[in-house]
């Protein structure tokens, strides 16, 4: 009888960090499969949460607002059972008690690159308040400089993400969990759904 090996997946549930345009809901979408995983996007269940965009929210509340229905529904989507692949928004770091929660329960990954290659990812930033107007290479660089070490302390493992597709991520974050022990070889198994863009 020929057996199929099951793919070893990370202790807990996988989150993915970084800026915008670093590639967390298509690269997760597609480690979620590999990983046979349920794959939740952050921002999509905050805007189910809230029967609104992202950019409704922000025009109607403000950022607090937005940064209050961010924290809620990182802890309901973790309180699940089953380990997912989260995909987070970039910004949500920024507090404390998100950041506990994702200590506590997470393996976490940043897709890291460089800000160049994010402005370029993000195109003319629709869907995106905080670049609404301005310049994305500009606020990329200075969310850069603010988050990168919250990204890094947080981090089990980092992938840099430049010049790369989709699958090409999907690999490399494979392959390093496998390096620091947290993801069996078995995982890295079988080939990956190709492409860039999307959301990220
Ligand atoms: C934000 C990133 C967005 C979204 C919101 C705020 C941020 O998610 O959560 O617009 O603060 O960087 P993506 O990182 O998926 O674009």
């Amino acid at each position: 009888m020929v057996t199929v090996p099951e793919p070893v997946a990370p202790v807990g549930h996988l989150a993915l960090v970084g800026l915008m345009g670093s590639g967390k809901t298509a690269v997760g979408r597609v480690l979620a499969d590999r990983l046979r995983r349920r794959h939740v996007d952050l921002d999509r269940a905050i805007t189910q949460l809230a029967g609104r965009s992202i950019g409704v929210i922000f025009h109607e509340g403000g950022e607090p607002t937005f940064r209050d229905l961010e924290a809620q529904s990182l802890v309901l989507q973790l309180a699940v059972g089953d380990p997912i692949v989260l995909s987070t928004g970039g910004g949500v770091l920024g507090r404390g008690e998100n950041r506990a929660v994702l200590a506590a329960d997470s393996t976490v990954v940043w897709l890291r690159a460089r800000p160049e290659t994010l402005a370029d990812r993000v195109g003319d930033g629709v869907g995106r308040p905080l670049l609404e107007g301005r310049s994305a290479l500009g606020v990329l660089r200075d969310l850069a400089e603010d988050r990168d070490p919250a990204y890094e302390r947080a981090a089990n493992v980092a992938v840099d993400t430049d010049g790369l597709t989709v699958g090409q991520v999907v690999d490399a974050v494979l392959d390093a969990l496998e390096d620091v022990g947290l993801v069996g070889p078995e995982a890295l198994a079988g080939s990956t759904v190709d492409g860039a863009g999307g959301r990220s």
